[in-house]
């Protein structure tokens, strides 16, 4: 069992390190975007995840100058769009125009372009990551192979890979591969693609007090994996960070690894 806090980070690198819950925007727009980051951040989150296709980063940004939090304070991830292969540089500076910032803290590369890995696009990243217009640098959607082949033709692995993750897909080989590189796993979509109502989750929930959602989450956070779930209920904003004040068993944790087997 690993007792961990909602302060705790997974180190991306030497010098920047990730919080382990963040806040989805994916299909929040306008108010909703705003009103959602205000909320996460006022909660306790302290990252938030949003990309140029999701049409909300001036919002995302406007909420968090409005927190009053120090930009430091706040871990920004956006996503580069696969169909701007060959504009990349203009695609992250229009990024920190809408966001409002100099930086941001991860730039990911939001899906393998027309299903390559695209070692050019890479290259883009890298040139951004030594001209300190992003702290760090990813992939999403990109198989094993696909980071393999950037990394032979640049030598510099992703330093994260965002993919489709729940108990429900939880696969021991994929965590190992990607640790095996050194890339952090990142979780999307955890509450949507699973199934809410299943008996091994309502069992440990109710043995918890807690509802299911936030035993997936939990699930997550123990086994340090990130994690961004979405919402535009106030309230489930909140319950979908108040997971630091309980512990998933050694067998809970198996129970749920099983889930998908
Ligand atoms: N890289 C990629 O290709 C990619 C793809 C998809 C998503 N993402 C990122 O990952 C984030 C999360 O994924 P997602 O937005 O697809 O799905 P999600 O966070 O798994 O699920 C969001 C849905 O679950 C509901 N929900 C939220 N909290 C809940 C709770 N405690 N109990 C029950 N239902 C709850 C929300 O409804 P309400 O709003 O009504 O609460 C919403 O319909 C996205 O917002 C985006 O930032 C990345």
């Amino acid at each position: 069992m690993t007792a961990r806090t909602s302060q705790e980070e997974v180190q991306l690198s030497d010098s920047v390190s990730i919080p382990l819950i963040g806040f989805g925007t994916w299909q929040l727009d306008g108010d909703d975007a705003y009103d959602g980051v205000r909320a996460a951040l006022e909660i306790g989150y302290r990252h938030i995840d949003t990309a140029t296709a999701y049409g909300n980063e001036d919002r995302v940004g406007a909420a968090v100058r409005a927190s009053g939090l120090a930009r430091e304070n706040v871990f920004i991830t956006t996503k580069c769009p696969p169909g701007n292969v060959g504009r990349e540089a203009q695609t992250l500076d229009a990024s920190l125009k809408a966001l409002g910032v100099d930086f941001v803290d991860l730039w990911l590369v939001h899906w393998p372009p027309h299903g390559e890995a695209k070692p050019e696009t890479w290259k883009a990243f890298i040139e951004a990551l030594e001209q300190g217009k992003t702290r760090a640098i990813g992939v999403s959607n990109y198989s094993i192979a696909q980071i393999d082949e950037l990394i032979a033709a640049t030598g510099r692995a992703p330093e994260l890979n965002q993919i489709p993750w729940n108990p429900f897909v939880f696969s021991e080989r994929e965590v190992a591969e990607l640790r095996n590189r050194h890339v952090v796993l990142e979780g999307y979509s955890p509450l949507k693609r699973s199934d809410l109502g299943n008996p091994v989750l309502t069992e440990i929930a109710a043995a918890h007090g807690k509802t299911t959602a936030q035993v997936i989450l939990r699930w997550h956070v123990e086994h340090g994996f990130v994690v961004i779930p979405r919402s535009r209920r106030r309230e489930r904003i909140e319950e979908n960070f108040a997971v630091f004040d309980f512990e998933l068993t050694p067998e809970e944790l198996r129970r749920l690894d099983r889930l998908g087997a």
